[in-house]
């Protein structure tokens, strides 16, 4: 299929769709220069997992691991919402039921106005101070103390899941409901190789809900979906919603 007809496709797919999910990986904030974290220039080429990731990363050097998360905060704030975000916060109004799911920290859909998401590996703006378990908003950019500190004196950590930790669990449960219950769901910008997260698509296809994937290349859920869209999100995203608003007005 060429990619105007898939784009058809897409839009037909959505119009028939009462309930939305839109499930999202590092890919959607890449056009925002947030590197992804696989693939050629991603950050687990660079860096270890193991030693900014992990609980015991933390434990054994706090400094370092904030340093990474304060330079990804830095990136954050620089880059903004892209094109990507902001149209999924406007195609929000055109459904009954619009969810975003996301793998990402960036809180970057929050910012571009979308109302219903479910940030699965928590969020880089929130924080947890270790003594009194308390986890509240911290937004100092970049930070003027690191390692940081709650006003108790303790460690703070980003509130953030880690390799080894276990997933929220409202979060895991909400997200796996609402990919049951879709009638559509548009995969973005995700290698869909992370665990439970993974498995969220295949769940929504498997209840009968139609799949749209935007990637730049094939992932494990090109083999289920009913369309998948090669190129970046922040380009096809805007041409869908264009021409959906353009059907819908049309009452096509
Ligand atoms: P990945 O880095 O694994 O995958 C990013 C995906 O986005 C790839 O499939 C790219 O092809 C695609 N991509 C890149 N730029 C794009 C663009 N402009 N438009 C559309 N697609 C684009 O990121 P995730 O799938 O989010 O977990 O990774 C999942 C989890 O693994 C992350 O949440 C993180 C990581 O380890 C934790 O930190 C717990």
């Amino acid at each position: 299929m060429a990619e105007d007809e898939k784009i058809t496709e897409a839009c037909r797919l959505l119009e028939e769709a009462k309930n939305v999910v839109v499930f999202t990986g590092a890919g959607i904030s890449a056009e925002s220069g947030i590197p992804t974290f696989r693939g050629k220039d991603g950050m687990w080429e660079k860096y270890r997992a193991e030693d900014l990731a992990t609980p015991y990363a933390f434990e054994n050097d706090p400094k370092k691991v904030w340093e990474w998360y304060d330079w990804r905060r830095q990136k954050i704030q620089e880059g903004g919402p892209n094109p990507a975000h902001l149209t999924i916060a406007k195609m929000e109004k055109n459904f009954p039921n619009f969810s975003v799911i996301t793998q990402n920290v960036d809180g970057l859909h929050r910012k571009a106005g979308s109302k219903n998401i479910i940030e699965l590996h928590g969020n880089i703006w929130r924080v947890r101070c270790l003594e009194e378990q308390k986890i509240f908003e911290f937004l100092e950019v970049p930070l003027s103390e690191i390692p940081p500190k709650c006003k108790c004196g303790s460690l703070i950590r980003p509130d953030v899941v880690w390799f080894g930790e276990a997933m929220p669990q409202k979060e895991i449960s909400q997200a796996f409901l609402l990919s049951e219950e879709c009638d559509s769901m548009l995969v973005v910008g995700t290698s869909v190789l992370v665990q439970p997260a993974a498995s969220l698509p295949f769940s929504a296809k498997t209840n009968g809900a139609s799949i749209i994937e935007i990637n730049l290349a094939a992932t494990p859920v090109s083999s289920i979906a009913n369309v998948s869209i090669f190129g970046k999100a922040g380009e096809i995203l805007p041409e869908i919603f264009q021409r959906l608003e353009q059907c819908l007005s049309d009452g096509m």
